[in-house]
Order: structure tokens, then C-alpha cells, then sequence
């Protein structure tokens, strides 16, 4: 007998409606009511079915993978996306997929730390000409300081200058995606993303201007004519055109390496912000979590610059990222649908159902997480968590799609997290109410305020 339980008929039709105006409430309240396999009939016969258990994200994501195929919602994002990792399916995926893989060996994510911390240090450095105690935006912040990290990564460019609307082009890119899925008319119209609404103008344009700017940094690399392999690749720019496939030895095309920085860009920038982001809240929460995190960082870095070598060490940093993903993860929720008709612990899975294994609900799955709302990065320090089941935790998803810069986004997090420690300590404005909203990553509402103050431990 199948253990999904969910609403019906006329109940599930006006849930629909609620859930289109603010998923992650509406998700969260159902898994609150009738547990962590629920079951939403969908218009014509359709059926979708949220995952909060292991077992079954285990299940859609590994044991049974190749009969799920992403479903439809992420087909918007091939307009910016085209057939970069992300959106790709397939042979031409797993092809592509094996060419890249290589680039996130730990070596060429580690080679990568000195660009890390040197974009930390300018944002330090912007926020040294402040008074004590200025109110800032953390979540704007974090944003401008990924897509540095994002920019000296991929193309040792300065994204935050030269090309200064790369920002808000990629927030109207990610706005217009989250309006197009959550539309009634995408679940009726197939081709509805590609409709000439004021919504789709307004992203073809900043996907426009987007592709610009990309296509001008691997031209004028291009143009440098450099043998493929030589000297050491600088950034992932560099690795992309020396890329060659295994057995056909051919490089990728223009089209594939503009494909997969546009995707490099857009998976790794809004999701490790807003990882950062909502890690300076729970944080300023949590003061003793926080005194730990000083601590560390002064006792490993001993006021000199983070390197690749010390985020081994950096333990409890790294927990603390951990902990906050667990509560805030970015990718909130991983969605299939089924290619042929399958079943999930006695439930029928008819082929196109849409099944979605919910990383911010399998987070707070009780049987897996005592006391899943409380912020306590114990559970992640080194030989705790035996006792979990692997998929109680999925903040880089599971199984062949899982995220391929996972590795890229914890160091890159934990160094961070503990360069801007060394120097300030983050406060929240009294009364902030946060408002996770569930976009393609889960966001803050209005921004996360906090006030600014110098570390009296910081070195100069
Ligand atoms: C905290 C930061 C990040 C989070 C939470 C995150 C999360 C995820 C998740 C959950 C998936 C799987 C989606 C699915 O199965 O449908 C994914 C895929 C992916 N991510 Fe990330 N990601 C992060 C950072 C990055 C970075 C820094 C990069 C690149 C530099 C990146 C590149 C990708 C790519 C290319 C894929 C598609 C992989 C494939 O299907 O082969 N991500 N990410």
C-alpha cells in the first residue's frame, strides 16, 4: 500500500493556486500536514509528488535515475542557459558532463583560493571607508562579492567593473524565470516561456546583454591565440577552449563554451550569496555559534591571509556553512519528471509525473534532524551524522545532475565566510523578520540589514 497521502479533488485545485503564489509555504504546510511523501493531483490527469523521505530521493535521484528526466520547468532556462550542464539532457549531457568534470578536481578548485580571498579583500576594503556600526544590505553584499568571485573564476575579468550590469542583468534573467514558472498559463502552454510578453522582452534583452558580454571576454581570449594546455590554464575560460573531447579529440564549439560559463555563471553566483547571506543572519542569532567561528578563524589564520590549505582546518567555519545550507538551502527544490511509469513505495508513478524531492523539506525531516528549526553546527563537524541516511542531506542535489561546483562553493564559502570574520562581525538590524522566497534559489524578501562593526581582534 502506498504510504503518499495529499488533498483531492476540489481541495487540490484551489491548493494549486495557493501553491503557484508561494510554493515553499504551501509545500511546507503539506508536508506538515500529511507527512513526507505527499501526493497533488495536477490538471488533466497529472499527478506531482513532493519528497521529504531519503529513501525516495534516493530512489528518483540514484537507484532510479535514468528513468527521470528534468522536468519542465528548468526548459525556461535554456533560453540564457541553451545546453550548458545545467539544461542538457541525454548523451550530449553526459558527453559534456565528462569533458568538464576534470575542471573541478580538487587542484583546479584550490587554484582558485588567492582569487577567492583577493575578492573578499575588496569588499573589506569598501567597507573600511564606513563608520562603526553602518547599515548594510548583506544579501546585496554577497551578491556583488560572488560575482567577483565568479568573474576572477571564469574569466579572470572584473565583473563588478567593466561590465558593472552583469548584476542586475542576471537578477532579470532569474526574476523572469521565476514569473514564467509560476504562471498559470506555463502549465497549460508548452511554449509559453518563449511568448512575447512585457516579461520575456524584458529578459531577452538582459539575456542579450548577458551573452555580450560573455561573448566579447572569449572572443578577446580567443584572439589570444594561446596553444590549448599551455602554461597552466589561468581560469575556467582557459580550461573550457583547451577542453578536448576523449575519444573524438575535438574541442568544444563557441556555442557549448558560451553555454556552459553562462551556466557556471548563473548556478554558482546567486546560490552561494545567498548561502553566505543567510549564514551572516543565523550568525548574528546565534552569538555563541558565532564566538566559536571567531575563535577558529583567529587561532587557524592567525591575522595572515585564508589559503586552500587552511579550509581543511577550518572546521567548525565549514560547519557553520553547512548548518546554514541545511536551513536555507539555495537550490530549495529538485524537480523530475518521469519518463515511463515507475513506483515509489507502492504509490503509481504514471509517466510525466512530476516528482520532487524537496531539499528545504527533506532538511527538516524530524526522523532524520532532532530539533530540524535549531541552528546547531555540531551536526556537522567531523564524525557526527553517521546516523543520518545520505539523502537527509542534499543542498548540491544527488546522483549524475548533482552540482558539479559543490567543491568550488564550499571553499569558496568557508573562505569567505572567514576572511570577512577576521575583520567585522555582522549584526542584525532589531525586529527582522526574514522571508526566505522561494525563486530559483531561496532568497531573502527585502534583503537581509545588518550593522557593521570592526572586530577589536583585527589585525591590520
Ligand atoms: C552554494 C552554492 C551552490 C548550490 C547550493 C548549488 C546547488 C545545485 C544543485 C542542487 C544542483 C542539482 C540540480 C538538479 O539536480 O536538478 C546543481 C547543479 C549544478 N550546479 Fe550547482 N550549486 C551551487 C554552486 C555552484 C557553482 C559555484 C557552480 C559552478 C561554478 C555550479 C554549477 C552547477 C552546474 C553546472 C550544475 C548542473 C550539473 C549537471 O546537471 O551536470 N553550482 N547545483
Amino acid at each position: 500500500m502506498s504510504t503518499a497521502a495529499g488533498p483531492t479533488g476540489r481541495q487540490a485545485l484551489a491548493l494549486l493556486r495557493s501553491l503557484r503564489a508561494d510554493p515553499l509555504t504551501g509545500f511546507v504546510s503539506l508536508t506538515n500536514h500529511y507527512g513526507d511523501f505527499v501526493r497533488v493531483p495536477l490538471p488533466r490527469g497529472g499527478k506531482l509528488l513532493l519528497i521529504s523521505r531519503p529513501e525516495l530521493a534516493a530512489h528518483v535521484l540514484v537507484s532510479n535515475q535514468a528513468n527521470y528526466r528534468k522536468a519542465r520547468t528548468y526548459k525556461p532556462m535554456t533560453e540564457v542557459l541553451g545546453n550548458g550542464l545545467l539544461t542538457n539532457e541525454g548523451e550530449d549531457w553526459a558527453r559534456q558532463r565528462r569533458i568538464v568534470q576534470p575542471m573541478f578536481a580538487r587542484r583546479h578548485i584550490d587554484s582558485f583560493a588567492p582569487a577567492m580571498v583577493a575578492a573578499a579583500h575588496t569588499t573589506l576594503e569598501s567597507w573600511a571607508a564606513r563608520p562603526d556600526g553602518a547599515l548594510l544590505d548583506v544579501a546585496e553584499e554577497m551578491s556583488a562579492l560572488a560575482l567577483d568571485v565568479a568573474g576572477r573564476a571564469l574569466f579572470s575579468a572584473d565583473l563588478t567593473g567593466e561590465a558593472g550590469a552583469m548584476g542586475p542583468a542576471l537578477a532579470t534573467v532569474l526574476d523572469a524565470f521565476t514569473k514564467v514558472v509560476r504562471s498559470p498559463l506555463f502549465l497549460v502552454a508548452p511554449n509559453y516561456h518563449r511568448w512575447p510578453t512585457p516579461n520575456r522582452l524584458r529578459a531577452r534583452a538582459a539575456e542579450a546583454q548577458l551573452h555580450g558580454v560573455v561573448d566579447g571576454l572569449i572572443s578577446r581570449r580567443r584572439a589570444e591565440q594561446r596553444l590549448p594546455g599551455d602554461a597552466g590554464a589561468r581560469d575556467l575560460l582557459d580550461m573550457l577552449l583547451a577542453a578536448r573531447d576523449e575519444t573524438t579529440g575535438e574541442p568544444m564549439s563557441e556555442q557549448q563554451v558560451r553555454d556552459e560559463l553562462m551556466t557556471f555563471l548563473l548556478a554558482g553566483h546567486e546560490t552561494t550569496a545567498n548561502a553566505l547571506a543567510w549564514t551572516f543572519m543565523l550568525l548574528s542569532r546565534n552569538p555563541e555559534a558565532r564566538d566559536r567561528l571567531e575563535a577558529e578563524v583567529d587561532e587557524v589564520l592567525a591575522g595572515r591571509e585564508a589559503t586552500a590549505a587552511d579550509a581543511d582546518k577550518l572546521t567548525w567555519t565549514s560547519a557553520v556553512i553547512s548548518e546554514s545550507m541545511r536551513l536555507y538551502p539555495p537550490a530549495w527544490i529538485i524537480e523530475r519528471e518521469a519518463i515511463a511509469a515507475d513506483e515509489l513505495d507502492g504509490e503509481p508513478v504514471p509517466a510525466d509525473s512530476v516528482v520532487a524531492p524537496a531539499p528545504y523539506l527533506l532538511h527538516r525531516n524530524p526522523d532524520q534532524w532532532p530539533n530540524p528549526e535549531g541552528f546547531d553546527p555540531t551536526r556537522f563537524l567531523p564524525g557526527e551524522g553517521s546516523a543520518r541516511h545520505r539523502f537527509a542531506y542534499l543542498p548540491f542535489g544527488g546522483g549524475r545532475r548533482q552540482c558539479i561546483g559543490g567543491g568550488f562553493a564550499m571553499l569558496e564559502s568557508v573562505l569567505l565566510l572567514a576572511t570577512i570574520t577576521q575583520r567585522y562581525r555582522l549584526d542584525l538590524v532589531p525586529g527582522f523578520r526574514e522571508e526566505p522566497v522561494p525563486t530559483i534559489t531561496l532568497r531573502p524578501r527585502r534583503g537581509i540589514p545588518m550593522r557593521l562593526h570592526r572586530r577589536a581582534a583585527a589585525l591590520d
